[in-house]
């Protein structure tokens, strides 16, 4: 890492506006992926799942219980059952009517427009339908992959070699986190035509993983950033590609404006 002194300003990061703006607006919403375009975001990151009836949706949760007026799992509900709720009124009743989104409106609402999507795989078997979904709408050079899963980017990689694909992970202990790491080189030396992000959560970034990093000139996204300190501190030491719930600190923080 370089350090720098107090008060340098800083390049700019890529920022990515995580399941919207969740600081200031009901998340994985259209109403909160438009703040985030309007906040000036690079990218938004978002996660699809599959319905009952083979529908892909938005929705971070394996339930929709916490994010909106309804109960029960999101495979187990048909998409007019998951259309039927309310993704804004738990949240603030100013935002009351927000349905959950499509992954289908979802890529058409930023087709052409200057932000890239980010998009998570929450289920695994959902990568050719997701691709046939992103292909259809001429998207295919505004996507970013991501996924937990190892075996799913892997098949992204089949699937669709142009496309970018990031490695998900995150290991609290150093035990965990060598097993996490062989994965992402995994990823890495997989000889791929894709371009390959690794993306851990911020606090489990060691600086044997970064060296090896940046001596392959790899990119790497880290998740998730909700308060400033921590988020001020990786800019300092070269971090690029924040996940942040807080796209507004692209005009407010001061280190970099
Ligand atoms: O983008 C990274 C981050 O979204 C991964 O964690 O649980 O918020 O999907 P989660
Ligand atoms: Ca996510």
């Amino acid at each position: 890492f370089t350090q720098y002194p107090e008060n340098t300003i800083i390049q700019r990061p890529i920022v990515s506006a995580h399941r919207g703006v969740p600081s200031l607006a009901p998340e994985n919403t259209m109403v909160g992926y438009q703040m985030a375009f309007d906040l000036g975001a690079d990218q938004i990151e978002t996660d699809v799942q599959r319905t009952k009836d083979g529908q892909l949706v938005i929705m971070h949760d394996n339930t929709v219980d916490r994010t909106t007026n309804g109960t029960g799992a999101v495979d187990q509900l048909t998409l007019a059952e998951i259309r039927e709720l309310d993704a804004g009124i738990k949240y603030d009743p100013k935002y009351a009517g927000e349905k959950v989104p499509t992954f289908k409106e979802f890529l058409q609402a930023f087709k052409g427009k200057d932000i890239v999507l980010l998009v998570e795989l929450k289920d695994h078997d959902i990568e050719q339908q997701v691709i046939d979904e992103i292909s259809a709408e001429g998207m295919m050079d505004q996507v970013v992959m991501q996924s937990f899963y190892l075996d799913s980017m892997q098949v992204m990689n089949e699937i669709a070699p142009q496309l970018p694909i990031g490695y998900l992970f995150s290991a609290a202990v150093p035990s965990s986190y060598e097993a996490k790491v062989k994965n992402a080189k995994k990823m890495v030396d997989y000889g791929t035509l894709n371009d390959v992000t690794l993306n851990a959560s911020y606090g489990t970034v060691y600086e044997e993983f970064i060296t090896y990093m940046r001596q392959r000139g790899v990119m790497s996204m880290h998740w998730t950033f909700r308060s400033e300190e921590p988020f001020v501190d990786k800019l300092k030491q070269g971090l690029i590609g924040p996940i942040t719930d807080y796209s507004q600190w692209l005009s407010e923080s001061p280190v970099y404006l």
